[in-house]
């Protein structure tokens, strides 16, 4: 039926109406790349548009889609797209936070409310989920994806594309949008952790690695997928015929369509393959179908295709994937079937989705650190909440919120104090500026995030905060990055807190009193001297419009912490890349420190800060010894692991049981451990729960030199644990 429909409607269109439903302009009130259009209204009416984004409101989208069924030749509806990346209005924390929850129902329900308001709001396609695997976190876009491994990345891929796009991807329901898995490839191995930058990696590492979240995206049905801005063996990603049809369609049977990345087709030129035409119909030949803003497409493919320098029929093959996503949609049957604007007043930022927003917010929170047991906190004490964080609402959200209202979340002080009650008495100094220098800050806090730059001088600060903090009986300092700080183009080379606010810690630490860091994150940071000095560290990254809320609820001990890190915090920046599925080299390092000849440093540990999946919790859990039904396991068959978890302490928690397998000897390298299945467990104070993992030969493959998919025979060594370092042991044979 929708091909009859589609070649039907294809026979009517000339080239330049194929070619505008290949253009996909950004027009509005969001701002997520350089420069806007014009003009816009005169261009849909001449059938030059097919989809628009950033744009914010059910009647300006319904406005337009009207203009594009009523007034432009063959009434053809559009796509309208936005970066629903962690929540439209109700605001989830961001998406390195909440794959530290490791809930996968959490996680899918996060996009499925996601998609639910936004759907209410017009939009029928969101830019997510991204998947970039990232092992570098001066890279300010770790921020956006799962963390450094590729297992807990595809999960996490899947679980989201099943909540943008429904269970079985049929898009009956109006709640449901097309999900667009990005940026492919290898957007987050950028040389240096610079943004956009160069990327260069053996085939073995792109597939058994990197590519494997975008796989699993496709393979969960994602409808479309967005092309990274680096290159690829040295050719762009937008103009990668290796990348976008052999490995994408012919390798992983993707039926979905592919669109750029902001201005990606004329970034082409920039990177050196000719001018914006070349660019063009470069990026088309190699099987991009949409092109976002750049409007090479729409500018000068009828050109080349007049020059012989492209064919018709790869202008169709374009057409038809996104003709083909509207008809999924429904969009043909319905123009305005996500234009209904009594759902835009019901359903967005309800009362509902706020409290599981606040639910999941405190599923990410990592507690690094909890000497003496200072956290929870009880609710009768008084408590100086100090630091530049404490009191902004804007700054609650994370980057890639875009349709967030940012007034709506309340303040690291309002929410301690709602939680905390009557009884608890919440004393506040903003102590510092979040920076030093006064043009980072206001780089940092661009987009309305509302730290405004205090102009009293750092000594005048600390007086005061140091007053405030003589009054309590605890601290909570409330410091580290700024939500802009983190996200596209905000790298950093130093990943630590930032200087003027670590003075004032370290001030408040000479107090003597209790304090606990209260740690805002967009990616992991260096912590080592907190981790020597500070009794309590809670790393809450960005958590939403809820985290204050849920900070509370933490703090207060209405929730036990349970989120676990999905990267490798470093000591240090010259660390990186740090991740902790890494080969063992011919010279290991050894655990008695620096030695000679050996692959280590002479200043500084290998090992990191805080390991992958690395968190603590208010209670502790005991590990029994691993127990394999058999030790000897056949191509065809299984071996069952199991362990046993207790809960030693005195409160009821939530814990991650992580297994990771390694595989001794092979015909390459192999990592040191690989993580191969986790579950999360709710343990009573004093329970014990058995936990099995099924290992199969499926579990144990890996793409060998010559890109095989292969489960090699021979040992294999089984760890499960609760976390990448601290493990029980086993092994078993591959026959
Ligand atoms: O979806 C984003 C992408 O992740 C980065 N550049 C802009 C796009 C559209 O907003």
């Amino acid at each position: 039926k929708m091909n009859a429909f589609i070649n039907d409607l294809m026979k009517k269109m000339t080239v330049e109406e194929k070619l505008g439903q290949l253009n996909l302009p950004s027009q509005g009130d969001i701002i997520t790349g350089l420069g806007t259009n014009d003009n816009i209204g005169a261009k849909i009416r001449k059938g030059q548009v097919g989809g628009l984004f950033n744009i914010k409101g059910v009647d300006k989208i319904r406005e337009i889609q009207r203009i594009a069924v009523e007034e432009s030749r063959l009434k053809i509806p559009m796509l309208f797209g936005m970066d629903v990346v962690h929540g439209y209005e109700t605001v989830f924390p961001i998406p390195l936070g909440l794959a530290c929850s490791w809930d996968m129902n959490a996680i899918e329900e996060s996009a499925r409310i996601g998609a639910t308001e936004a759907s209410a709001d017009g939009i029928n396609w969101t830019f997510a989920p991204m998947v970039d695997i990232a092992r570098d976190p001066r890279w300010g876009r770790a921020s956006e994806g799962s963390g450094e491994d590729p297992f807990l990345g595809g999960q996490i891929a899947k679980a989201m594309v099943r909540g943008f796009q429904g269970k079985d991807n049929s898009f009956s329901s109006k709640t449901n949008i097309m999900a667009c898995v990005k940026h492919f490839a290898l957007y987050g191995a950028g040389e240096a952790g610079r943004d956009y930058n160069t990327v260069d990696m053996s085939h073995v590492r792109m597939y058994n690695d990197y590519f494997y979240p975008y796989k699993a995206a496709v393979e969960q049905g994602v409808g479309s997928v967005m092309a990274s801005f680096n290159v690829v063996d040295a050719v762009p990603a937008h103009a990668n015929k290796w990348l976008l049809t052999d490995v994408l369609r012919k390798q992983w049977n993707f039926d979905g369509f592919t669109v750029a990345d902001y201005g990606g087709v004329s970034e082409v030129v920039a990177h050196g393959l000719g001018d914006l035409q070349t660019a063009s119909s470069l990026a088309l030949a190699a099987g991009l179908d949409m092109d976002m803003v750049s409007e090479g497409f729409l500018t000068t493919l009828k050109k080349s295709l007049d020059e012989g320098k492209i064919t018709e029929a790869q202008i169709d093959t374009a057409c038809r994937r996104i003709l083909e996503a509207k008809y999924k949609l429904g969009l043909f049957k319905d123009p305005y079937k996500f234009c209904d604007a009594s759902r835009a007043k019901k359903q967005i930022f309800t009362k509902e989705h706020r409290s599981i927003a606040r639910r999941i917010a405190s599923e990410s929170f990592v507690l690094l650190k909890n000497d003496k047991n200072i956290l929870p906190l009880a609710k009768n004490k008084t408590i100086a909440v100090i630091g530049p964080l404490a009191d902004s609402r804007s700054n609650m959200v994370g980057t890639w919120s875009v349709a967030a209202k940012l007034d709506k979340p309340s303040s690291l002080i309002e929410g301690l104090k709602e939680v905390g009650g009557s009884r608890t008495t919440i004393l506040y100094a903003k102590g510092s500026n979040l920076l030093s220098d006064p043009k980072m800050q206001q780089d940092a806090t661009m987009f309305g995030r509302d730290i405004p730059r205090d102009n009293r001088t750092e000594e005048e600060l600390t007086k005061e905060a140091l007053a405030i903090a003589a009054k309590a009986d605890v601290i909570i300092a409330a410091m580290g990055e700024a939500s802009e700080m983190s996200g596209e183009s905000s790298s950093r080379t130093d990943i630590g807190i930032p200087d003027v606010q670590k003075r004032l810690l370290a001030k408040l630490l000479e107090t003597g009193k209790p304090v606990v860091l209260v740690l805002f994150a967009g990616r992991p940071m260096t912590l080592v001297w907190e981790q020597e000095n500070v009794p309590a560290i809670l790393n809450v990254w960005f958590g939403g419009t809820e985290a204050a809320q849920a900070i509370g609820d933490v703090v207060f001990g209405n929730t036990n912490p349970s989120g676990k890190l999905v990267s490798t915090f470093p000591r240090s920046v010259a660390q990186i890349p740090l991740y902790y599925n890494h080969l063992n080299t011919g010279r290991p390092a050894s655990d008695k420190g620096f030695e000679k000849f050996r692959s280590n440093y002479m200043d500084e540990k290998n090992g990191p800060l805080y390991p992958f999946g690395f968190g603590l919790s208010y209670t502790q859990f005991e590990y029994g010894d691993i127990k394999l039904n058999k030790t000897d396991l056949d191509a065809n068959g299984a071996i069952t692991a199991t362990v046993t978890v207790k809960n030693t302490g005195k409160t009821e928690g939530a814990e991650v049981v992580q297994l990771y397998i390694r595989d001794l000897v092979g015909s390459i390298s192999r990592p040191l451990k690989e993580l191969k299945g986790f579950e999360k467990i709710k343990l009573k104070a004093g329970e014990s729960k058995t936990v099995s993992f099924t290992i199969n030969a499926e579990l144990l493959k890996f793409y060998n030199s010559n890109i095989e998919y292969v489960a090699e025979p021979g040992e294999f060594e089984v760890m499960i644990g609760t976390n990448s370092q601290d493990v029980k042991t086993a092994r078993f044979n591959l026959k």
